[in-house]
Formats: structure tokens, C-alpha cells, sequence
């Protein structure tokens, strides 16, 4: 039995513009010979800045100079260059949302950095946790090197934070002198409700990073990202980029197919993901039954799933690979692996069938678990 999988952020191939794309790139190929020639630069290519400047701009109404964005090999180099310019390898402190972007925390594992994990509720982070624990760290002569925050759909909770917690966030990072590395990576891939502003459109701290993508609005293969920060700290954060760049081709046939449709491209991916989040609701609320709690998230690639008490997630795992699905164990997301009753699914990639029937199998499966 094939295996429908709902593991990982991957987006929607029916919706990829595989024609456009492949004019795009014939357009651009011939003026290509010396860029691909020649090692790209630490800043990236103009035209992909600019067009990104463009896009925070008319969601922000923040004028970002495209001098002051670096374009990445995909958004998860940005949060290496930004943590390699925060820690100095020593008692370095993070504090950060408990359940988290995966390759963030195994980065922060990694590089022995402590993580304090502050607890989220529907609404996102608790800055009201925040604050008591900026306290206590100050209490204990801790300084965090920075608060990490994906306060737009977030994963893999899939909440927005509202407005007034954003605003208490950058008060409290100001209050302790901390920077904010904000990860917008799916700040474009919206649905429905309301849209907050970025933290950085909040706050004029110099210290602010911004972190964005395009593997969410695009496609992750083409691989590209980039990184916002204002001088001095976009000097320590270029000081650790050793690549000599993002890739050119990349760059220059993405900037080729969006730059005049940039927004018509998002919505349309925007439209036929939302179909999927809607099925994928639906299919879960109708079949894993009232016992479990299933969020209809208003932006993002993800349906996070409260479990009953006694259902280990592990195990419904293992009966689900064996009925022909696939999810993430919630306990991946959590900072220290904590196993709580949750897991993960993602909805881009799978079509509308897919998810219905994937659904089918989990409810089924879960029904085995509880049963045995
Ligand atoms: C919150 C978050 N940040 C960053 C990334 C990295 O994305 P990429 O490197 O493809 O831009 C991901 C990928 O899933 C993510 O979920």
C-alpha cells in the first residue's frame, strides 16, 4: 500500500507553474554566462533583493532598503547565520516558543545552545510566561542572546499572535536589552482572519533580524531565503557567511517567473492550499472522532492534533505506517523532546483524495489503537 504521507512542510505541486517556470528560465539563461561564471557575492541577487523588499513593503508598509537583505540558500541558513552572530559558543541562553520549527531546535542542540522554552496557547506564545521568565533569568545573572519567535502561523501549532502580545514582546526584548530573530517563513501563506503586523513593523530596535522565504510561497527546492537586519548587526551577520552565496540560477529564474506576479502567484497557491487545509479538517474532525482536538489554522501548512490522554502518539504512528499514513510525532517539535498527547500534519504537498483518505486510515488506525 503506498503510504500517504502528512510528515513534512513540502507545498503543492499541482499548483507549482512548472511551463511558466521553464519559459522564465529560458528567458533569463543567455544574460546568465558571467553571474554563473563567476561566485555570487555574500548579498545575493539585486533583483530577487528588491522584488523581497516589494513584498515586505506592501505587507508591512515598511520600507525595507534591499541593502539590508542578504539572500540565503533557503531560510534555515538565515537562522544559522543570525544564532552564529548572537552566541559566542559559551553559556549561550535562547529563549523560544516550547514547541518549535524542528530544524531550529536540532541547530540549537547542535550547537550546545540552553533553550527556554515558553509555553503557547491559542494565540501563540504566553508573553505573559515570557515576562516571569525574563525575570527569573535576570534574577540569576542569565542573559539571553535572543528571544526566537515564529509569531505568525506557527509551527507547528499553526497560531498567530495577536497584535497586543507582539507589542508586549518587543516591550519586554527592549525592558532586558534582548534582540528578537523573528522566523516569518509563512507570513504570505494565509487563509483567513486576521493579519497582525510583523514584530519588525512594531519596533525600530537596530538589533531586529527578520527571517523570511520563499520554499513556503514557492517551492522549498529552489532553495531560497533571506535575512533583513540594519547596520552594524547585518556586518555580524555577514562575518559568518563562508558560501560566497546564494545559487544564481536559482535566484535569477525565480526573480524571472515572480517578479510581475508576485501576488496573483501567491494567491493562487494560497487558494488551492486553503481547499486542502478545509479538507484536511474536515476529514480529520470527521474521522478521529470528538476526543481529539483538531485546530483549523488561518494560515500555514499545518493541522496540529491534541490526541486523547490514551493514545500514545508513537505507537498510532506505527499502526498508522502499517494502514498507509504518515504524520509527525508532536514530541519532535518540543524543545526537549517532551512526549506530549500531539502530532503534526501537513497538508500542501498530498492532493484533496489524499488527505481524505489519509484521514480515513488515521481514524481508523487510532480506533485500532484504542481498541487493542
Ligand atoms: C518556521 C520555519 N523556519 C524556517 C524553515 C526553513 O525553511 P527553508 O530553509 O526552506 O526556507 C522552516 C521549514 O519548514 C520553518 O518551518
Amino acid at each position: 500500500m503506498d503510504i500517504i504521507s502528512f510528515a513534512t512542510g513540502n507545498t503543492n505541486p499541482e499548483s507549482f507553474p512548472t511551463e511558466a517556470f521553464g519559459d522564465a528560465a529560458k528567458r533569463v539563461i543567455s544574460d546568465l554566462t558571467v553571474a554563473l561564471n563567476t561566485y555570487p557575492g555574500n548579498m545575493g541577487h539585486p533583483g530577487l533583493r528588491e522584488l523581497m523588499a516589494q513584498r515586505e513593503f506592501d505587507r508591512e508598509g515598511v520600507r525595507v532598503d534591499p541593502e539590508h537583505m542578504l539572500i540565503t540558500n533557503g531560510s534555515m541558513q538565515s537562522i544559522m547565520l543570525a544564532t552564529e552572530a548572537l552566541c559566542t559558543g559559551t553559556d549561550d541562553i535562547v529563549v523560544l516558543e516550547e514547541y518549535c520549527y524542528v530544524g531550529t531546535i536540532s541547530a540549537y542542540r547542535t550547537s550546545g545552545i540552553e533553550m527556554v522554552g515558553i509555553p503557547l496557547d491559542e494565540h501563540g506564545m504566553k508573553v505573559d510566561v515570557l515576562a516571569g521568565t525574563l525575570e527569573r533569568l535576570a534574577d540569576e545573572g542569565r542573559k539571553p542572546r535572543f528571544i526566537y519567535t515564529l509569531a505568525t502561523y506557527q509551527n507547528p501549532t499553526g497560531t498567530m499572535m495577536p497584535r497586543d502580545r507582539r507589542e508586549k514582546l518587543v516591550e519586554l526584548a527592549a525592558k532586558h536589552d534582548i534582540p528578537v530573530i523573528e522566523d516569518n517563513c509563512y507570513g504570505d501563506v494565509h487563509y483567513d482572519g486576521e493579519k497582525p503586523p510583523a514584530l519588525y513593523a512594531l519596533d525600530d530596535d537596530p538589533r531586529q533580524i527578520y527571517i523570511c522565504s520563499l520554499s513556503k510561497i514557492f517551492a522549498p527546492g529552489v532553495r531560497l531565503g533571506y535575512v533583513i537586519a540594519k547596520p552594524p548587526m547585518l556586518e555580524r551577520i555577514l562575518a559568518h557567511r563562508m558560501d560566497a552565496g546564494p545559487n544564481t540560477l536559482a535566484s535569477a529564474i525565480t526573480h524571472e517567473y515572480l517578479k510581475d506576479r508576485l501576488w496573483s502567484h501567491i494567491e493562487t497557491a494560497n487558494d488551492a492550499l486553503k481547499t486542502k487545509r478545509d479538507a484536511m479538517v474536515d476529514g480529520l474532525r470527521r474521522h478521529l472522532g470528538n476526543e481529539c482536538t483538531v485546530t483549523n489554522p488561518p494560515g500555514g501548512l499545518f493541522v496540529w492534533v491534541r490526541l486523547p490522554d490514551d493514545a500514545d502518539p508513537a505507537a498510532l504512528k506505527e499502526i498508522a505506517n502499517r494502514n498507509g499514513v504518515d504524520f509527525a510525532h508532536g514530541s519532535g517539535f518540543h524543545i526537549h523532546n517532551n512526549a506530549g498527547p500531539y502530532i503534526r500534519l501537513a497538508f500542501g504537498f498530498p492532493s484533496v483524495d489524499q488527505i481524505q483518505e489519509g484521514s480515513k486510515r488515521l481514524g481508523n488506525s487510532l480506533r485500532e489503537l484504542r481498541e487493542a
